[in-house]
């Protein structure tokens, strides 16, 4: 049942600051995270993550988190790209398998190949599934079942879960003491609320949407932890509005891409008030000296900061950078949801694609 919603997409989407709260509460205390026994970070050196699509993007942005606060390097692959590059592992190596479906063909065959050279960690949304039952733990992140194809709410709960591992990987190495892993435990347990907040500026996101149906290439731009939220805005779109986008890394952008901009190419940016923010303006105006129309997605200070010349902006709530990816998914989903109704697509079923890619 759809719960009054159009599309089980909007559905997901709306129900995500509940599934978050129930999630975080699987795994987080007010002192910090709380994890199963065997999650144990002490004497890993090195954490490979892989998956597919936007479990792969979730794994992307908890590299910014594992790395930054418990310092222990991480590689992340694509999952088709990894089983058969067969890479080294070792027994201080962890890996991280992200799968909502647990089923993914190639996310399964790189769990089978880590088998007797790492160990293995899963975070699945199906607990019965074969990622689940062959990882050595597994964390499943209660999102309920996902039907609409372009995955929402499992990819917050992904993220979610993921944090929770990044505070107990930094408590596990003593990178953090314990009032910073329960100011990072606090400020994490608040970001169901501002989902929730983040979720009133749909309707600007529908009008911004409307102009994004009339394009044909949009570009989404973003730095640090933003950039693989950029290109979770990109896939989304182009799996269900069938507008053709690209992400970058704002840095990125004068080294090719920006010889895409022009006045009919939006640029969406996504652009919290964090410590990036002023190379992120600062790549806003090289877009708009070549009259390339920006949507800036942001908070009261960063729009204040970036908000010259601007084509669009949305406003969102203001909140811990460190967990700002939380918060910016929304805007990434509900931009990409509106575009496809404006673009008359089918939303929860688009053309080519399978909920579960169980085959090769
Ligand atoms: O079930 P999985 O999380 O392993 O699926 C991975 C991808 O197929 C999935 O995230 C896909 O990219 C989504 N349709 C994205 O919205």
């Amino acid at each position: 049942d759809k719960g009054g919603h159009r599309h089980w997409m909007a559905k997901e989407i709306a129900e995500q600051p509940a599934i978050l709260s129930d999630t975080l509460a699987h795994y987080l205390t007010p002192q910090g995270p709380a994890l199963p026994d065997g999650v144990d970070f002490a004497d890993v050196d090195r954490i490979v993550m892989v998956a597919c699509g936007s479990a792969y993007l979730a794994c992307l942005t908890a590299k910014y988190w594992i790395e930054g606060l418990a310092r222990i390097p991480v590689e992340v692959d694509v999952a088709s790209e990894f089983r058969y590059r067969e890479p080294p592992l070792g027994e201080r190596t962890l890996a991280i398998l992200v799968s909502q479906s647990g089923e993914t063909a190639d996310t399964l065959a790189a769990l089978r190949y880590c088998k007797g050279q790492a160990r293995i960690l899963s975070v699945v949304n199906v607990p019965t599934s074969s990622i689940a039952r062959e990882a050595d733990v597994t964390l499943p992140i209660h999102a309920g079942a996902e039907i609409g194809v372009a995955s929402t709410k499992a990819f917050t709960a992904q993220l979610a879960v993921l944090a929770a591992v990044a505070l107990k990987a930094a408590s596990d190495k003593g990178a953090l003491d314990a009032a910073a892993l329960a100011a990072h435990a606090a400020d994490l347990a608040r970001m169901p609320a501002l989902v929730a907040q983040a979720l009133l500026a749909e309707p600007e996101l529908q009008a911004i949407a409307r102009n994004l149906a009339e394009a044909r290439d949009i570009l989404f731009l973003g730095r640090g932890a933003m950039y693989p939220l950029a290109l979770e805005g990109a896939l989304k779109l182009k799996e269900i509005s069938y507008i053709h986008a690209e992400a970058y890394a704002a840095g990125e952008l004068k080294h090719g891409p920006i010889a895409l901009v022009d006045e009919h190419v939006p640029v969406v940016v996504f652009a919290p008030s964090d410590a990036l923010l002023p190379k992120t303006v600062s790549n806003m105006h090289e877009v708009m000296a070549r009259s390339g129309r920006i949507v800036m997605i942001g908070d009261a200070d960063s729009l204040q900061t970036g908000g010259d010349g601007l084509w669009r902006q949305a406003r969102m709530p203001q909140g811990p950078h460190l967990w700002a990816p939380l918060l910016y998914a929304v805007p990434a989903q509900l931009l990409a949801y509106h575009t496809a109704i404006a673009k008359g697509t089918d939303v929860d079923q688009p053309r080519n694609l399978a909920k579960s890619v169980t085959v090769e």
